[in-house]
């Protein structure tokens, strides 16, 4: 049997654009668009159509210009939301509304004011007028974390059974851990009527760090559709981030039996563009695409990588789009890195030669926290000079 396919459903554009410093231009909206196209994502949430003219007019640009994904747009369960959410949809090739209504008591009592046959009420109505609208309609449940289960069984019954094919069971505030995440699903798969015709999606939120941990375990459960964004950005401390997502089904197949339509070798270059695009970069300890995450500093560790990297490494950066493994050397670094990078430099040392140099370079990162290739060069280039570490014989400067 085929195994079964995830879906990634990108979001970086909507709960992405929603946190600090992370607002986007039309015109970055639509290069991100055409970059996670390439990507490979499923379905592109390029807004909140009804939010603003700039949201609309984005969510526009990109049903027109970007194939590959389906292209949706949130919607609030009302029928102005609907309507215009449709609008911005129509030139898409393939649309999905996105309808989310708060279902947890906390979320009804203070900020709709709103019963609980109330909020049935309108999930039923909102899904059933989106569902002639688009494609697909998404529904989900917010704060489905904080939700009653019974009610929560309720109200995603009553969205199915009004046309949702999608229900998403968002973590809104971070607040799930990942073995009563992967519950919810098997919950839902067990006692609601009609949930095995439909995808269930996980939305996950990283306020304890555990959005990518939840999103897995979702996964586990049974969800075929993972929400997420770019570099993990996104409303307080994030979403759960693309990448890691996509790496740990790539680097643990053989405990996720799922496939998945990306392009893991387009993740750095997207992780890039969007860092590029949005006031900040991903932090350099960041998994996958910060600057350290192939980087190797420790002696023990640099020997190990060159003789195989797979004593240190358990994705090639090849894999993810990444150039190189890159060493970082510093005070921790050994004989073999320091050679190695002056091999890459062009300088071939003679053995004792590499003494002297290695004698050096520990001196100078005593002092300086991380040694670059400019300091290499200037490092020979001043034994040169002194005569006390090179001849013309043992060295060749690089071209
Ligand atoms: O976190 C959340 O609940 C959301 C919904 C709109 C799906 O982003
Ligand atoms: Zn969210």
């Amino acid at each position: 049997m085929a195994p079964d396919r995830v879906h990634f459903f990108d979001t970086t554009l909507r709960d992405g654009e929603q946190s600090p410093g992370c607002s986007m231009t039309q015109h970055e909206k639509l290069q991100i668009s055409h970059s996670l196209a390439d990507l490979g994502v499923d379905i592109l949430e390029a807004g909140f159509a009804i939010s603003s003219d700039g949201d609309f007019a984005a969510i526009d640009a990109i049903a027109r210009e970007v194939r590959g994904p389906v292209i949706a747009s949130l919607a609030r369960s009302k029928s102005g939301d609907i309507e215009r959410a449709a609008q911005a949809l129509k030139r898409a090739h393939r649309s999905r509304i996105h309808i989310f209504l708060a279902s947890s008591d906390l979320h009804l009592e203070y900020k709709l004011k709103m019963s609980r046959e109330e909020a049935l009420d309108q999930a039923a109505r909102s899904v059933a007028l989106a569902r002639t609208l688009v494609d697909e309609v998404e529904f989900s449940p917010e704060d489905s974390t904080r939700t009653d289960q019974e009610f929560l069984c309720r109200i995603v019954a009553v969205a199915i059974e009004a046309g949702a094919t999608v229900i998403n069971l968002p973590d809104t505030v971070g607040y799930a851990v990942p073995g009563d995440y992967a519950a919810m699903f098997r919950m839902i798969r067990e006692r609601v009527p009609g949930a095995g015709n439909v995808i269930l999606s996980a939305h996950t939120h990283d306020d304890l760090g555990l959005a990518v941990a939840n999103a897995l375990a979702a996964i586990e459960a049974g969800a075929r559709q993972v929400e997420c964004t770019i570099n993990g950005i996104g409303e307080r401390a994030g979403n759960a981030a693309l990448e890691e997502i996509a790496a740990a089904l790539h680097v643990r197949a053989d405990y996720f039996p799922v496939e998945h339509g990306l392009r893991l070798d387009h993740l750095y270059s997207v992780s890039q563009l969007l860092g590029r695009t949005i006031s900040f970069s991903p932090s350099p300890n960041k998994a996958i695409v910060g600057s350290n995450a192939f980087a190797h500093e420790a002696g023990i560790h640099q020997h190990g990588v060159l003789s195989n990297p797979l004593t240190y490494e358990i994705m090639t950066p090849a894999s993810v789009g990444v150039p190189s493994n890159r060493m970082v050397l510093g005070k921790h670094s050994g004989r073999h890195a320091l050679r190695s990078r002056l091999v890459a430099l062009g300088y071939h040392l003679a053995p004792e030669d590499l003494d002297i140099a290695y004698r050096a370079f520990t001196e100078l990162a005593d002092r300086k926290k991380a040694i670059y290739d400019q300091d290499l060069i200037n490092l020979v280039a001043h034994h040169q000079r002194h005569e006390d570490l090179i001849n013309d014989e043992t060295v060749s400067k690089p071209n």
